[in-house]
């Protein structure tokens, strides 16, 4: 038995692979290395001192996805991670964004049908909240309000997992929102190595940190928050990999269709966020104050009680730890995995 992490080379599949081998589960990655590179997979046999079954794979490919699961019988869970997340690319991009992320769900899901595999867990995100209905947000608050085609994607996968579910009982699926992941394996050996200059907050404030940026940006000081900056739930990636451990040992207990929030919990605002990774790397950064970016919301956090108690997974990471292991990363691989 083993578990199919597509989009095991990425940012967070690197770190879930991890876990599950850690947990005592074997895995069979796939990746295509779209946005990742084929050293992560040098660096997860140092950490994990094992081989892990790989297949470059284009998770859009029917014939390749075919040829996966023919090849690997032994497959009977999947978690899928492989997709396009860059919010603003969506915007201008919407066709690419469609046919990349729900055509390779639809193809991975078609091929477990085909396969008879029934266990899946979904990569979806905070942002199928869009305007939270209510903050801390919890999994009854409505989850259709996206707002870009990225957002779009999450939400109707998420739509069509349901119908799945309801078509077929034996279907055991865990949607899992995450909020914002952050940090890296404690190691420093991966992390999140953004292509061109990074959209997110914090491998902005990392690459600022060793030079690559003269300072920080700041979109808006002027939100309804406590010191007027935006507001985020930040997960360290390693906890976010634990969540979907608990989530397929749920999927054991054939759940049906559950839905999950990732998130510790807590608020914090850009400002707070600067700081903490001042201290994480002992150096003062300067910020540079612009106005908001088009479509940001002033706060979002999770209510992360349901995945407490019904998968036992609470977030055990500070901020601090989150921002002192993103330096470790960053320092030790100033251009991420690239020579
Ligand atoms: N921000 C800055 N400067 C930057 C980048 C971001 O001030 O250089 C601010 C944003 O305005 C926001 C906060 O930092 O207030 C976090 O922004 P990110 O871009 O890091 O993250 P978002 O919350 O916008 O989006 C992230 C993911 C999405 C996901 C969403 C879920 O990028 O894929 O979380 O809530 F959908």
């Amino acid at each position: 038995m083993a578990i199919l992490v597509t989009g095991g080379a990425g940012y967070i599949g690197s770190h879930t692979t991890i876990e599950l081998l850690n947990a005592g589960y074997d895995v069979v990655m796939a990746d295509n290395f779209y946005n990742s590179s084929p050293e992560v997979l040098n660096r997860l046999k140092i950490i994990t001192g094992r081989e892990i079954p790989f297949v470059k794979c284009d998770v859009c490919d029917e014939q390749q996805v075919e040829n996966l699961f023919a090849s690997h019988p032994e497959i009977d869970a999947v978690i899928h991670f492989a997709a396009y997340k860059a919010v603003g690319e969506s915007v201008e991009k919407p066709l690419d964004y469609y046919q990349n992320n729900i055509g390779g769900a639809l193809c991975v899901l078609q091929a477990m049908k085909r396969h008879g595999v029934k266990n899946f867990v979904f990569s979806s995100s905070a942002t199928v909240y869009g305007e939270p209905e209510r903050i801390p947000s919890d999994e009854s608050c409505a989850a259709n309000g996206a707002t870009n085609p990225y957002g779009w994607t999450k939400v109707m996968q998420e739509q069509i997992l349901t119908d799945l579910c309801k078509s077929d009982p034996e279907m055991n699926v865990a949607i899992l929102r995450y909020f914002n992941p952050i940090g890296a394996h404690p190691s420093g050996l991966i992390g999140e190595d953004p292509n061109g200059v990074p959209n997110n907050l914090l491998p902005y404030v990392a690459q600022a940190a060793i030079g690559k940026h003269p300072s920080v940006r700041v979109y808006g000081t002027d939100y309804p928050t406590p010191d007027g900056t935006g507001v985020r739930d930040y997960i360290h990636v390693v906890d976010l990999a634990r969540g979907h451990v608990a989530a397929v040992k749920k999927l054991a207990e054939k759940c049906g269709l559950v839905v999950y929030n990732l998130g510790t919990g807590v608020g914090y605002s850009v400002f707070q966020v600067i700081e903490a990774f001042e201290k994480a790397c002992g150096k003062k950064l300067e910020r540079n104050i612009l106005p908001r970016r088009a479509g940001d919301i002033a706060e979002n956090y999770a209510n992360p009680t349901k995945a407490r108690e019904e998968l036992g997974w609470v977030a055990q990471y500070t901020i601090e730890d989150m921002c002192a292991h993103a330096w470790n990363w960053q320092s030790k691989n100033p251009n991420g995995y690239k020579e």
